[in-house]
């Protein structure tokens, strides 16, 4: 837990609006689709207000090269329209296009402490042994995700599971903000994670995160994958010899089977158990075709639908650049009165 002391308990003050943002660097695989992007049409589906972000100020956190940053952050905005995101609804957007977010993470670098930073598993994990060698922006990325979220005064952050501690720092610079200035102008935010697939793991080892940076392509399916190619992978996954069990209990030590049954289970929008009900008893030879087949009806008309708007690159510009326009008119005025609490003349 951080230092910041938790007073404020509520976000009745606030009306509820839905943030989230996916990095634009590599492939958008399975695990992001599950964990995150196919629930964000959930919320804009239900009549709340959505604002959805390509983080590319995140991405550069470690090296990008130039036009593959480019290629990816419009193939990543393919890939929000292609999963249901329609920006009508939705205000759709590149982080770097709205200048707010970096500002405010500015006035969040003097909130938040470095033992704060520090604390945070995923600056451990990228920075490795070599931490002296990391970005600063790499060590300030969460307070930068902070800022994402709370230039908006965003309630809910759907996300996977690997963000829970970034959320979590999320709230502490808010309360610790609203403390600081003696106000309650920061939401404290929800993190909203949830469904069967909230950390998807590598389909070469159960025990490790799904990722982008994984050097196996083999480990991950990525959205843009043909349904061969999604088929292949499948059958490839690592099991282990018994047969699926028929309670969620079963799989407990088992996290190979139990990382195959919670992906049918996101995809097919059933919990474990139902799954379970089905498919108990059943060997993997059995079980992995019928999610090969799952999989490949699910995801092949978002791949298709991607491929068919990148062909189009201008027109996903100009949705991005008035998505940004959209983002600005709520930022501005929350970035101008945090200037104003913090006592800047302006
Ligand atoms: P990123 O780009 O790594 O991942 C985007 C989303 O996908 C989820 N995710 C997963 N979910 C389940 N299983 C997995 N294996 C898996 N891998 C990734 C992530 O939890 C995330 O929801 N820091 C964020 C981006 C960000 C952000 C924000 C998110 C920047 N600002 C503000 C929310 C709000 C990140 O690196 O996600």
């Amino acid at each position: 837990m951080s230092d910041a002391v938790q007073t404020q308990s509520s976000n009745a003050a606030f009306t509820k609006r839905v943030f989230s943002g996916i990095q634009p660097s590599g492939d958008l695989h399975l695990g992001n689709y599950l964990g995150a992007l196919k629930r964000f049409a959930g919320a804009q589906n239900q009549g709340i207000e959505t604002v959805y972000c390509m983080v590319d100020q995140h991405a550069i956190t470690v090296w990008q090269d130039p036009a593959e940053l480019k290629r990816s952050t419009r193939e990543l905005a393919a890939g929000f329209i292609a999963s249901g995101i329609d920006p009508e609804k939705s205000i759709l957007f590149n982080q770097s296009q709205v200048a707010e977010h970096a500002q405010l993470a500015w006035v969040f670098n003097c909130v938040a402490r470095m033992g704060w930073m520090q604390r945070m598993t995923q600056w451990k994990d990228k920075a490795g042994k070599n931490s002296q060698n990391a970005s600063l922006g790499l060590f300030a990325y969460p307070s930068l995700m902070a800022a994402d979220i709370l230039v908006y005064h965003a309630t809910h952050v759907p996300v996977g599971e690997d963000q829970k501690q970034h959320l979590e720092l999320t709230r502490d610079i808010a309360i610790k903000f609203n403390n600081d200035y003696g106000v309650e102008f920061f939401p404290v935010t929800e993190p909203v994670i949830e469904g069967a697939a909230t950390r998807v793991m590598s389909l070469r080892d159960g025990t490790k995160k799904m990722s982008k940076s994984d050097p196996s392509d083999a480990s991950r399916i990525n959205m843009t994958d043909d349904a061969d190619t999604i088929a292949k992978k499948i059958r490839k996954a690592k099991t282990d010899p018994e047969a699926l069990p028929s309670e969620a209990k079963g799989l407990e030590e088992r996290p190979d089977a139990r990382n195959l049954v919670n992906i049918y289970a996101g995809l097919a929008d059933m919990s474990v158990d139902e799954v379970l009900r089905d498919v108990g008893g059943k060997a993997f030879s059995e079980f992995k075709p019928m999610l090969a087949d799952l999989a490949v009806a699910k995801l092949s008309p978002i791949s298709t639908e991607m491929a068919h708007l990148m062909e189009n690159q201008d027109e996903i510009d100009a949705i991005l650049r008035k998505g940004a326009d959209s983002a600005r008119a709520i930022a501005t005025p929350i970035l101008e009165k945090t200037y104003d609490i913090i006592g800047m003349v302006r």
